[in-house]
């Protein structure tokens, strides 16, 4: 055995043990290939763990965290727990604390998967969202006044800086121009300048400023609104996409929906500076109503450690896994919707494990 991967694993609420369990065994038949042994360590951590004690994310687990190579994160949501808690508690700590900068979000159409677009496929449905993760309106600023009287006053703040902005619009440009794109490299900056005329001018200039060391990507400006509409409308017009944190939370739904659901949607929290822990999961969220049947689709799970692998230090494994799973779409599932696979989870996994031995 030759490199290491210290890997914690947070499997979380509702499914997220199911999918997590197959993506692990995605990732020991890839070390098999590719001779690499994972060092896993399972962290109990959710809305379970709350519920019986009270703790969310424990200080001395938070520092433990750091040391790992990365972390993969099943789900977190739980139906007794009041919205916001665990979100706040620990996703959102999680992402800041480690500094995860940014949310890379692929919008890609995997062979055999439906898609409600209508006359789109693959060819048409494979960009990239580089998703700021560390401000905009996501930083917990703002606060009530008179609350519960009719005179209540809500407010709820926006944090944009220079540093958090081009660090962000940086490693977009950096990411097109390894994207490479045989169609044209093109980094599309996402935004609403028209309106946000303080906190998005920032990110404007930001992306201008930072273009100019980038002459072989084109620059390109989409308001939110519009992209929406270009997302639906003619999808292959984009190839990475760099954007604000709130806009790029809703932007990034729509992106699954196109791409076949929650189902197929991954996302990678990525701190990429030295020594920095990333965390990968699946979009899904906890999906309580098919918890424990055996049902849910893996495929977002199994794609998150792709992602993982291929930005930690596995790139061709990473590769591996992303092709053995366009396989399985491609030439097994019936579908991608949970219950309609044509294979329960664990079959799934299975089925991606074993094209992965090929
Ligand atoms: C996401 C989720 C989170 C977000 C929620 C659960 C806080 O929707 O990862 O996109 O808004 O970032
Ligand atoms: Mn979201």
């Amino acid at each position: 055995m030759s490199k290491k991967l210290k890997l914690a694993v947070i499997a979380g609420d509702g499914t997220g043990p199911e999918v997590t369990r197959e993506a692990l065994k995605v990732l020991r038949a890839a070390g098999n290939r590719a001779d690499f042994a994972p060092d896993i360590v399972d962290y109990d951590l959710g809305g379970d763990r709350y519920l019986k004690t009270g703790e969310i994310l424990p200080a001395s687990v938070l520092t433990e965290l750091r040391a790992f190579d990365a972390i993969f994160l099943g789900a977190i949501g739980h139906p007794e727990v009041p919205p916001g808690i665990l979100e706040k508690g620990l996703l959102l700590t999680l992402r800041f604390e480690l500094d995860q900068y940014i949310n890379l979000r692929p919008v890609q159409l995997y062979p055999g998967v439906e898609t409600p677009l209508a006359g789109k496929g693959p060819a048409d449905i494979n960009f990239v969202v580089v998703r700021e993760n560390t401000e905009d309106l996501y930083c917990g600023m703002g606060g009530f006044l008179k609350k519960g009287t009719p005179d209540e006053v809500a407010t709820q703040s926006a944090i944009y800086t220079r540093k958090g902005c081009e660090r962000c619009i940086r490693w977009a440009f950096e990411f097109t121009r390894k994207r490479n794109n045989p169609k044209g490299k093109m980094l599309t900056l996402v935004a609403k300048t028209n309106v946000l005329t303080f906190g998005h001018d920032l990110w404007y200039r930001t992306f201008q400023d930072v273009a100019r060391e980038y002459p072989d990507v084109k620059a390109d400006y989409n308001h939110v609104d519009a992209c929406c509409m270009w997302m639906v409308k003619n999808p292959e017009y984009y190839d990475v996409i760099v954007t604000t944190n709130m806009f790029g939370d809703i932007i990034t739904d729509l992106g699954a929906m196109i791409q076949g659901g929650m189902g197929v949607a991954a996302g990678g929290n990525i701190n990429p500076d030295p020594g920095g822990t990333s965390m990968y999961e699946p979009m899904g969220g906890s999906a309580p109503k098919y918890t424990g049947q055996g049902v849910i689709n893996p495929i977002a799970a199994i794609s998150a450690m792709a992602m993982l692998l291929e930005h930690s230090g596995f790139p061709e494994s990473g590769r591996q896994v992303l092709e053995a799973v366009q396989q399985v779409t491609g030439k097994k599932m019936k579908s991608q919707a949970a219950g309609r696979m044509g294979y329960s989870t664990s079959q799934v996994g299975d089925l991606v494990s074993e094209a992965l031995q090929a």
